[in-house]
């Protein structure tokens, strides 16, 4: 669906479809464990988190020039302008690229070849935010800002994502206070598996403006209130929640109860490339099946640029 939108909650690794995978391959002499396309998309039925994490990482093996992911964020950026999205905030996983040998220059300049260029070539605006890896050290952590510190001005933000139960937001707080002392926005991943607890920690210790997922929220009524309340951002990924198992069908999505209790949701997709789906699908997809009325779908698309980190001039020209 094409309404104006904006999409908060994208992992640009997660975007590698599987013909760019194998092009990639090819380009790089790498080999992968898939004999073609069809087999590799095989692969994407995913028990839980960590099982979609297993493939997203194998798969990372193909990226290795700037060219590589300048291609990869271009052809995200094409299919999310063809879908209505007309800003997009993009997660990427540094050190997900620095333990195979690349260095954080490489990811950054090679994203910001398309990413520079995108308002002119795909008429949406951009923000990059950088995100650990939770299952990573909190050092591991700290070593990413130090290392991304030459590239602040093309990043806006940090994120946490990976695998999320065991590894508790306060286990980053450190890096967050120096990420919020370098004048950089803050988010994390709260909430998708692990529990309402996460968020609660997410947003009193590692001080963040928007919670990604937060789906978990719906089991803590005083959460949901709070929330509420202080309006913080949730960037729900429907299509990705049914993937990856936190609810059993999307029919029982709880979007809708959570928009009718005054939570600020919105849809994104996530890793659209393995989760069935862009923006504009994940919007389809609700429609059809939890029923959203014209007037919810448009609130979904206007909390998505009052939850992005434009401007206020440069939200009301996206929108
Ligand atoms: N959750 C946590 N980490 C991730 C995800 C996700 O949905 N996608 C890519 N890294
Ligand atoms: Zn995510």
């Amino acid at each position: 669906m094409s309404l104006p939108k904006a999409e908060l909650h994208l992992h640009i690794e997660g975007t590698l479809e599987p013909e760019l995978a194998f092009e990639l391959a090819a380009r790089n002499g790498v080999t992968l464990p898939y004999a073609d396309t069809d087999e590799l998309r095989e692969a994407y039925r995913f028990e839980d988190l960590q099982s979609f994490l297993n493939l997203y990482y194998e798969l990372m093996a193909v990226l290795r020039t700037e060219r590589d992911f300048e291609d990869l964020a271009n052809a995200y950026l094409a299919r999310a302008a063809a879908q209505g999205v007309r800003h997009a905030e993009i997660f990427f996983d540094p050190q997900a690229h620095t333990s195979r040998g690349l260095g954080i220059g490489t990811v950054v300049e090679g994203l910001w070849r398309a990413l520079g260029n995108s308002e002119a070539d795909h008429g949406v605006s951009t923000r990059l935010i950088l995100c650990f890896l939770r299952d990573e050290s909190a050092e591991s952590a700290l070593a990413t800002l130090d290392a991304a510190k030459p590239y602040l001005d093309r990043i806006t933000g940090v994120g946490l994502d990976s695998a999320e139960v065991g590894h508790p937001p306060v286990k980053f707080r450190e890096v967050y206070e120096a990420a919020a002392a370098l004048g950089l926005r803050r988010v994390a991943h709260a909430g998708e598996e692990g529990p309402p607890e996460y968020i609660t920690e997410a947003l009193d210790v590692l001080g963040v403006e928007r919670v990604d997922h937060g789906l978990r929220c719906v089991e803590d009524p005083a959460l949901v209130e709070r929330l509420v309340r202080d309006r913080v951002p949730l960037t729900l990924c429907p299509l990705s929640n049914v993937r990856l198992r936190t609810v059993d069908t999307l029919a029982d999505h709880p979007l809708p109860a959570m928009l009718d209790a005054g939570l600020m949701c919105t849809v994104n997709s996530d890793d659209p490339a393995y989760f069935g789906g862009y923006a504009g699908d994940n919007f389809d997809a609700v429609r059809a099946t939890l029923g959203l009325t014209e007037e919810r779908l448009r609130e979904l698309a206007r909390n998505s640029f009052l939850a992005s980190f434009l401007e206020d001039d440069e939200e009301r020209r996206a929108r």
